[in-house]
């Protein structure tokens, strides 16, 4: 499937992608279990983590940010035995606080994720805390980080709404520090791609450490400016599984691994094939619908009705779908739908299917039986198909 895909995308964007848009080095940083979890109305038990756990740790996320330790002594157990299960590298958040870094410390997570507000209004109104504060206790934290022998990931919370100066002046020190990874949050979700492109490239150009990004989806930009944060030189991405999370949520677990997968050529080693099972459970778990047009895991996103769409589809399915991605690389299963908008094709195709041999005149009548059904808002399941079938006198097909 791989050299069928790479054919196809040769096809499809020779001469189009530019030497800016490559992406040499992706991984895959899940937080469906931390600021997932963080999505108003929404919490997980033990088994619901655990078992969340053990499929992205199955599929090859790179890194599992497990929970918050210091939150409750339930959220610690989770977090200790997801980091004694997993093969991949765990994460536990932490804010600039001792108490919050030896909990994280405690739950024997490898990395702990370290974080403090670094805008201004932030650091008003919500930390009570100066500038120099708030830096003194990041340089402190990352510090007793890496002493303690754990990998360090610090955030400068709200990033994109903090002066660059004090951006680059948090960054510098606590990547002197000792930070292994600088996240660039886009805590309020108000970056759009081109500039979270620029303040990337500019983080790129005051740290060593790998940068990591964090986009929220206030403006619907999460998953594009994590793409950006890619393009831009950032090695990794914090998504979630839906994309649930504080408000909107973050950057799709699905959208931006396809994305990589499909449209950048990266292998990120991602058992892609789990995608649809792994969205279906964080659905049943978080209790937060998928909505039926969402990308790559919604109920339609692989489901045709328009005659015209459908017909192609029926012919070669790159007619009307990326073609870069098809319904099995993500587990899922293309649908045919029968409604208002059907054509003839498809009533055809699904009554072959059912074991009818229909006429041309009967496959003209059961399509304008199933539009006018579907005019009515009904759906036409199968055997309504079947009933209509049967009221027109198609035969079945003889052994
Ligand atoms: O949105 C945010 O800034 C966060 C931090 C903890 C990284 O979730
Ligand atoms: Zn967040």
């Amino acid at each position: 499937t791989r050299a069928r895909r790479d054919l196809r995308r040769i096809e499809f964007f020779q001469g189009t992608l530019d030497s800016t848009s490559e992406i040499t080095d992706a991984r895959i940083f899940d937080t469906t279990l931390r600021d997932g979890e963080q999505s108003p109305r929404t919490s997980f038990n033990y088994e619901d983590k655990r078992e969340i756990a053990a499929v992205l740790d199955e599929m090859g996320t790179h890194v599992i940010e497990a929970g918050f330790p210091v939150n409750s002594d339930a959220e610690f157990e989770a977090v200790r035995d997801i980091a004694e299960a997993s093969h991949v590298t765990t994460c536990g958040l932490a804010r600039v606080v001792e108490k919050d870094i030896e909990a994280a410390l405690d739950s024997g997570v490898d990395m702990v994720h370290t974080f403090v507000s670094t805008s201004d209004v932030q650091l008003q109104d919500s930390m009570h805390a100066t500038r120099q504060e708030a830096l003194a206790s990041a340089v402190e934290s990352v510090e007793r980080i890496k002493e303690a022998g754990a990998e360090c990931m610090f955030s400068p919370m709200d990033a994109t709404r903090t002066s660059e100066d004090f951006l680059i002046e948090v960054i510098e020190e606590t990547s002197e520090a000792g930070a292994d990874w600088i996240n660039i949050p886009d805590t309020c979700g108000v970056a759009t791609p081109r500039r979270f492109y620029d303040l990337i490239e500019i983080v790129d150009s005051h740290t060593d450490a790998f940068i990591d990004v964090h986009t929220h989806d206030d403006f619907g930009f999460a998953s594009a400016n994590a793409i950006s944060g890619f393009e831009a030189g950032a090695s990794q991405s914090q998504v979630s599984v839906n994309g649930i999370g504080e408000r909107a949520g973050n950057a799709a677990y699905e959208e931006v691994v396809m994305a990589l997968e499909s449209l950048y050529d990266v292998n990120t080693g991602i058992d892609t094939t789990r995608i649809t099972e792994l969205s279906r459970l964080v659905e049943e778990k978080s209790d937060i619908p998928v909505p039926a047009n969402k990308p790559i895991v919604g109920r339609n996103a692989f489901s045709h009705e328009s005659g015209i769409h459908a017909a192609g589809v029926i012919e070669n399915s790159d007619t009307f779908e990326p073609g870069v991605m098809t319904p099995e690389m993500v587990g899922a299963e293309r649908e045919l739908v029968l409604g208002k908008h059907t054509g003839a094709h498809s009533v055809r195709e699904r009554l072959v299917d059912a074991g009818y041999a229909p006429t041309d005149a009967e496959v003209r009548e059961v399509t304008r039986r199933v539009k006018e059904f579907g005019a009515e808002k009904q759906q036409v399941t199968m055997s309504e198909l079947e009933r209509f079938a049967q009221e027109v006198g198609v035969d079945e097909e003889s052994e």
